[in-house]
């Protein structure tokens, strides 16, 4: 039972998008997972949009076994027919479409120079990255357009923001979503649609664990030992709270930004004190 704030009785927890209905694609997984489990508690009602059918039924039947507040399609974002059927379905069900977060997105291989970079790789690193975060804005817009308002959220990276780190086609593909985000934030903004993106610093998820191939644990304690922000380390649910932030009325004057989530990672540049204490050893020696 809910006051008309949409504050629980009982409970603490104000219920920031009551009422809302959000479309999140890779939400069978990992960021996408963990924004779906927090939109619900916060009284959206949330469709999943993936690849991983059986994961991502199992995630709705996990949260809500009657299927009141979440359900699954399952949608190829490289493939606009899917894209279009997941907003109509959405359209159909709940009437209106108030979120649509394009998070879906896979990493390509790693280590893979210039010279050597495999054709299908690279197009297939855009095709999902961009061409599907596309899609999603394109089919969202159509509805929320005539609606005069909604939200639109992309997944980027951290390498949207520096570069080298990651191979080209996923840093090419994840500064093309803050570009999208810029020129969509100024097409949309006269319909009342706020469009925005996260650039998440690195998370353990199956995205990166299987590109660097390592457990959780250790890539979790590689992380933590990289981080800029010492005692604490970064998890997926910082990532669905800044979507949180954005999806909701506490943000309603925020467009065209990248909420940059990386405990200040891309703020420093440490090769030039890592390379000086080396030659300090030298010399000492
Ligand atoms: N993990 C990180 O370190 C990290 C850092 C910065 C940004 N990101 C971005 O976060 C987003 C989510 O990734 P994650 O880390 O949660 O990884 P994840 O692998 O846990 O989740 C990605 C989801 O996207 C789905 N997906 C892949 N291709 C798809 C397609 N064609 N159509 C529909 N769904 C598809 C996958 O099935 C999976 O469920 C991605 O855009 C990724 O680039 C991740």
């Amino acid at each position: 039972m809910s006051t008309s704030d949409g504050t629980l009785y009982g409970a603490s927890i104000a219920k920031r998008l009551h009422g809302k209905v959000a479309i999140i694609t890779g939400g069978a997984s990992g960021i996408g997972e963990s924004t779906a489990r927090l939109f619900v508690r916060h009284g959206a009602k949330v469709v999943i949009a993936d690849i991983q059918d059986d994961l991502g039924q199992s995630v709705c039947k996990d949260v809500d076994p009657a299927g009141q507040t979440i359900c699954y399609i399952h949608c190829d974002v490289t493939k606009e027919a899917d894209v279009e059927n997941l907003v109509g379905s959405t359209m159909v069900k709940y009437g209106k479409l108030d979120i649509m977060y394009n998070n879906a997105g896979i990493s390509g291989e790693l280590g893979s120079s210039v010279a050597d970079t495999n054709f299908e790789d690279f197009k297939r690193v855009l095709d999902v990255n961009v061409l599907g975060s596309f899609l999603g804005a394109k089919h969202a817009a159509r509805v929320m357009i005539p609606a005069k308002k909604g939200c639109i959220l992309f997944t980027s990276s951290v390498a949207s923001i520096i570069a080298g780190e990651t191979p080209n086609a996923y840093t090419t593909s994840k500064h093309a979503i803050v570009g999208l985000t810029k020129n969509l934030c100024v097409e949309l903004g006269q319909y009342g649609i706020r469009v925005n993106c996260i650039s998440p610093f690195a998370l353990a998820t199956p995205l990166l664990t299987a590109a660097v191939n390592m457990k959780p644990s250790t890539l979790e304690a590689a992380v933590y030992e990289s981080a800029v922000l010492k005692g604490t380390l970064i998890t997926v649910e910082d990532i669905s709270e800044a979507a949180l932030y954005l999806s909701s009325e506490e943000s309603k004057y925020v467009s065209g930004l990248n909420l940059v989530v990386d405990g200040g990672y891309t703020t420093s540049n440490p090769t030039l004190s890592m390379s000086l204490s080396k030659f300090e050893v030298e010399l000492a020696n």
